[in-house]
């Protein structure tokens, strides 16, 4: 995984083929379709400590990007979101997206410490519902009909994993 790079615009543009894969993508904010490289240009130049973004690329081809993820992070440091999950199309069901974000999760529990990681996925994305759960996300509850897509309205469930859970005890401290 390394920092995202305008060169890697145009695959990224290549992976999103409509309108709803853009918002299923991206949610219901920042971009619009057609996704093209002003666009992608403009949220990389926002990257930062309070943004980080990132491409992952082919074990075996380190130029090739193969998935892309972004984490924005509070100014404090504590509490973290992931978004932009994305696979290149021909590349899915094959483990790509649970080594991206367990990748991204490494970085905000181990290397910066985070107490929260949250995300919000569309409901009906149930690959990406089923893989968050697979990796310890815990499901906290539903925005309903948040966006309207080609006539239907798209309601987002909100999840998140705390540090306690990654490293894995589950459990509070006791108080004394
Ligand atoms: C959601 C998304 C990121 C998942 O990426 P992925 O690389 O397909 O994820 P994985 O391969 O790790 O897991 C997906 C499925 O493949 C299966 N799988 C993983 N490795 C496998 C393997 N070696 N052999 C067979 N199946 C495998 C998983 O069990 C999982 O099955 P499921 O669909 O029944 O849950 C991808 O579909 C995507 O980019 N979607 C469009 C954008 C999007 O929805 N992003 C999420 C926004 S919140």
């Amino acid at each position: 995984m390394r920092d995202f790079d305008e060169a890697d615009a145009p695959a990224l543009v290549s992976w999103v083929d409509g309108p709803a894969a853009l918002v299923m993508w991206s949610g219901p904010t920042g971009f619009t379709w057609p996704l093209d490289r002003e666009q992608l240009a403009r949220y990389s130049a926002k990257a930062g400590p309070g943004l980080r973004i990132w491409t992952f690329t082919d074990e075996e081809n380190l130029a090739e990007p193969v998935a892309h993820a972004s984490l924005t992070v509070d100014p404090q440091g504590r509490t973290a979101r992931l978004g932009r999950v994305l696979v290149h199309p021909g590349r899915r069901g094959r483990g790509i997206g649970a080594a991206l974000v367990g990748a991204v999760q490494r970085v905000a529990f181990d290397d910066m410490g985070v107490h929260r990681l949250g995300l919000g996925v569309f409901a009906h994305n149930s690959t990406a519902v089923a893989l968050y759960e697979r990796l310890g996300f815990v499901r906290e509850g539903v925005s309903r009909e948040v966006i309207e897509v080609d006539g239907a309205w798209w309601s987002s469930i909100e999840m998140s994993m705390l540090d306690r859970e990654w490293h894995g005890s589950g459990a509070t401290t006791p108080s004394a």
